[in-house]
């Protein structure tokens, strides 16, 4: 979207109702979607994440309404959707418009909507690929909404405002981390989070011959939703378990590979792996912002693979696309590691490399990838850009 076709969109998609309507002058505000480049499964057991936003945007251009009705017209759905957000607002179809309704009913009962809005929007997020383009949509909309009204939320707010969106209209039941990443970008760094706490350190990632190459498997398993459901709930026993002997265990960032092995007799096999991957995963992502810290990439990339085994074979949210695109990834001398990236069972997986290596990885990925899974992935260099903002207004 640019300034030029705006209006004309405007025009296009909203003249039909001019009662309620302004002629404002649109304002334009976007979020980011992001890549975890370590800490996976992490965020809900009250751990640490690294994840950085990326320069792949969900935009949205909105004009103040006189009442209390939003229109949303998705240009990538190619459809309206239309709510009101004087009463709790509605659960309603297109299924899409549901992340924008969980936005607008969040600030709603924080009091902060008194005008709907006329909205257009565009992403170039992919959708459903792992890359959080649900956040940056939820984030996106709030901002929108907020900006037309003149309003503002504290960042770690907004960003707990469209995890309750996500959880309550979207029916997923995940962590802090991609909207937060959303909110909280910063050009040229990523962002180590403590989900307990959520303190947080911007660590620069300024090394100009390093390169971050997204991959995506072009798959999307069917089990997301459940399976991350039933992780959280193997999480949630295996605090308990350990709570029975250790009372200072509130999750599982409380807890020691030592103390796991303890109660391991009379633990559920497959609750201890999880909780192993946990563990394991907590350490590997501070030690990776302290590799990053001494621009250390070939100790990054090491925990980058482990992390992607442990998640493979102990937490069990891997897939055989995103195996086959590592095992690319690592085939390639120069790469320093890979690992898939968000949820898992699909989406993508990130790696980190020198500059020079970017042709010879993605020569591979794209002979190689197809051999093996009759797929073609789809990849991209992208760097560590800020988060949600207002472009203009
Ligand atoms: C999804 C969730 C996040 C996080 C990741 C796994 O992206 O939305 O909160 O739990 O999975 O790290």
């Amino acid at each position: 979207m640019n300034n030029m076709n705006i209006d004309q969109l405007f025009n296009q998609h909203f003249a039909d109702s001019p009662a309620g309507a302004t002629t404002e002058k649109p304002v334009v505000v976007c979020a980011p979607g992001r890549v975890n480049l370590i800490g996976e499964h992490t965020d809900y057991n009250d751990g640490f994440v690294f994840p950085m936003a990326l320069d792949r945007v969900t935009t949205i251009a909105a004009r103040r309404r006189t009442d209390t009705r939003v229109r949303i017209f998705s240009m990538m759905q190619d459809q309206m959707a239309e709510f009101t957000v004087d009463l709790e607002v509605a659960k309603a179809a297109p299924k899409w418009s549901l992340y924008a309704r969980g936005a607008a009913e969040a600030l709603r009962q924080r009091g902060l909507i008194a005008h709907g809005m006329d909205a257009l929007i565009h992403s170039d997020v992919p959708l459903g690929s792992g890359l959080s383009s649900s956040a940056a949509f939820e984030v996106a909309t709030a901002l929108a909404l907020l900006t037309v009204n003149g309003r503002t939320l504290d960042g770690v707010e907004l960003a707990k405002a469209c995890q309750w969106a996500e959880h309550h209209y979207a029916g997923m039941p995940c962590g802090i981390m991609d909207q937060f990443i959303s909110v909280m970008g910063q050009e040229g760094h990523a962002l180590l989070l403590d989900c307990r706490d959520l303190s947080r350190r911007q660590v620069p990632l300024s090394d100009p011959n390093l390169r971050i190459l997204v991959a995506n498997t072009n798959v999307k398993h069917e089990l997301v939703q459940g399976e991350y459901q039933a992780r959280r709930n193997q999480c949630r026993r295996a605090v308990e378990h350990l709570a029975k002997r250790y009372p200072q265990v509130k999750a599982l960032r409380d807890v020691t590979l030592d103390m796991l092995e303890s109660v391991r007799l009379g633990m559920d096999p497959m609750v201890f792996l999880r909780a192993t991957h946990v563990i394991t995963e907590n350490k590997r992502t501070t030690d990776f912002a302290a590799a990053l810290e001494k621009n250390d990439w070939i100790t990054a990339g090491r925990l980058m693979y482990e992390s992607h085994r442990s998640l493979r074979d102990d937490y069990g949210v891997s897939c055989r696309e995103l195996d086959v695109l590592v095992e690319i990834a690592r085939s390639v001398p120069g790469v320093y590691g890979a690992r898939m990236t968000g949820g898992g069972f699909g989406g993508c997986i990130v790696s980190l490399l020198p500059e020079k290596v970017v042709p010879l990885l993605e020569a591979a990925i794209a002979k190689d990838y197809p051999l093996q899974t009759n797929l073609k992935s789809t990849y991209f260099v992208t760097r560590p850009s800020a988060g949600a903002r207002v472009i203009s207004r």
